[in-house]
């Protein structure tokens, strides 16, 4: 089997979901339920014999042992992350812990149970970290994209805690000969993605009629990938990835934000009109994050060259699937915008005065 870290979380339920589709080698899935851990992503699962849920914290590591030794996985698939950069900002401490220390007590648990197993199956074990193109830092407007030798720069407590995890997968390896894999991705977008993000937040706020927050000037580019898409890619890493390489995921797709709120409002105006006018209308200049990045962009010719892996979705159909997803799923929505969600919107939103 194989063993997940976060998989109740966005990107973590998407490729739980997506192995157990394409693969009957069952999942043991640890995720501690943050408020961005939702088991009702798992939902289909129940009942599913191939999927084993444990609630915990990869800070644990009396649990983490337990776990490795009674399930015996031949991977680690590395999601548990703190992972808003605007939560990172108002409070970095959990970054800390489980993006740091949470990475280095599975580092170790997981090496004490790899160094015990015979000479095969530690050469046929991996550790897959999965990681951010945020580690690179910004870039200007005329730079290339990030490829997987350009320099650390994070600038977010966020980027910060992340790329001290990158350093430390990479660590075990040279020093004990751990067998890891790194990704470092592009911004995802799909199902069951968190309302506080851009994307899902610029959705369900438009659908409620609330404003629609840009930050800053609206020209900050990301480089946006269908969740799907990313799975797929770990998928091919996981499998025939070179032991100690990185590998850069992304979807060729750099987009200003402004440009991404503008399309949902499109596609909503086509999917769900509303009468009173254009969604556009919402949209609306806040004051702009600190240390905000300008520009993320990712050179993925690696995985490409050595995997065959790209990305099936363009960011047409993507987007389309996604604003559909959630028009499908208000039930969905509504479960995770209660509770802490509204002291969250209160915290990120209610200081930032109009631009
Ligand atoms: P998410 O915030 O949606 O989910 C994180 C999950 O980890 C949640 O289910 C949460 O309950 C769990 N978790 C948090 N702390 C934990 C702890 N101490 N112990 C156990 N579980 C814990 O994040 P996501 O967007 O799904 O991102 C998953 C991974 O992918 C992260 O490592 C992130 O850095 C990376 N990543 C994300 C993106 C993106 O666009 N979202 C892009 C590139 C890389
Ligand atoms: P986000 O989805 O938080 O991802 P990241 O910061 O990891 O890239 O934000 C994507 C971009 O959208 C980023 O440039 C910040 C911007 N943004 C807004 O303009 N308004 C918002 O309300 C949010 C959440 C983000």
């Amino acid at each position: 089997m194989i063993f997940v870290t976060g998989g109740a979380g966005f990107i973590g339920a998407n490729f739980v979901l997506d192995w157990l589709a394409a693969s009957d080698e069952p999942v043991l899935n640890l995720d501690a339920l943050t408020y961005a851990g939702n088991r009702e992503s798992l939902h289909s699962l129940q009942g599913d014999a191939r999927h084993h849920f444990v609630q915990g914290d990869i800070t644990d590591r009396a649990l983490l042992d337990r776990l490795l030794t009674q399930h015996q996985p031949r991977a680690v698939v590395h999601f548990a992350a703190e992972s808003h950069v605007d939560r990172s900002i108002h409070g970095p401490g959990d970054f800390i812990r489980t993006n740091v220390q949470g990475t280095f007590t599975l580092l170790e648990a997981t090496r004490a149970f790899w160094s015990a197993l015979p000479a095969n199956e530690q050469a046929a074990f991996r550790f897959h970290h999965v990681s951010t193109d945020e580690v690179y830092g910004s870039l200007g407007p005329a730079d290339a994209p990030f490829t997987e030798t350009h320099v650390y720069e994070p600038n977010s407590p966020y980027s910060a805690s992340k790329a001290a995890s990158d350093h430390l997968v990479r660590a075990w390896h040279h020093t004990y000969g751990l067998p890891v894999l790194t990704t470092n991705c592009s911004n995802n977008y799909g199902p069951f993605h968190f309302p506080e993000k851009l994307i899902p937040l610029v959705i369900v706020n438009a659908l409620a009629g609330r404003p629609l927050p840009v930050y800053g000037d609206g020209q900050q580019v990301r480089d946006w990938l269908y969740v799907g898409d990313h799975c797929a890619a770990i998928r091919e890493v996981l499998a025939r990835g070179r032991v100690g390489e990185t590998y850069n995921i992304g979807g060729w797709n750099e987009k200003p934000n402004i440009e991404i709120v503008q399309t949902i409002c499109a596609l909503l105006d086509e999917l769900r009109p509303d009468t009173a006018g254009t969604y556009a209308r919402h949209i609306r200049y806040v004051a702009d994050r600190p240390g905000h990045d300008r520009r993320y962009a990712i050179d993925a010719r690696k995985i490409e060259r050595e995997l065959g892996w790209k990305p099936a979705e363009t960011f047409a159909t993507g987007i389309r699937k996604t604003v559909q997803w959630v028009l499908d799923h208000p039930e969905w929505i509504a479960r995770v915008q209660s509770g802490d969600y509204r002291n969250w919107v209160d915290t990120n939103y209610t200081a930032r005065s109009n631009a």
